[in-house]
């Protein structure tokens, strides 16, 4: 069976969850199993891209990216190393890093009386 490791740096060094995941498993639902913090806010379909992490190995042992996710988090994908949780599906050994929420940006809107 493939084994994922999820890496999240901290001051002191960095938390890691390892698991080992039924081939072709998403990477969303493999950090549920070990509650490594990979955030969602659409539970996993392919809405929210809060779930995105980036690759440290084993790019190759994970599905290639969709229409949809492309569409998502741009066609970039093999210069940032990113991914979407919940759409690559596992087929190796891969070693993710948990990625820092990203908030909206405040709108600058002024408010109309
Ligand atoms: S969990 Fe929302 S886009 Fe992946």
């Amino acid at each position: 069976m493939p084994t994922v490791r999820f890496v999240r740096p901290t001051p002191d060094g960095e938390e890691v969850w390892t698991v080992e995941v039924a081939d072709g498993e998403n990477l969303l639902d493999a950090s549920r199993r070990v509650d490594a913090p990979v955030q969602t806010l659409c539970n996993g379909i392919a809405s929210c891209v809060q779930c995105r992490v980036k690759i440290v190995s084993g790019g190759e042992n994970l599905s290639p990216p969709e229409s949809l996710e492309k569409d998502r988090i741009g066609n970039i994908f093999h210069i940032t190393g990113e991914r979407m949780g919940c759409q690559a599906r596992v087929q190796g050994d891969v070693v993710v890093e948990i990625l820092p929420v990203r908030l909206p940006r405040r709108s600058r809107r002024k408010k109309r009386r």
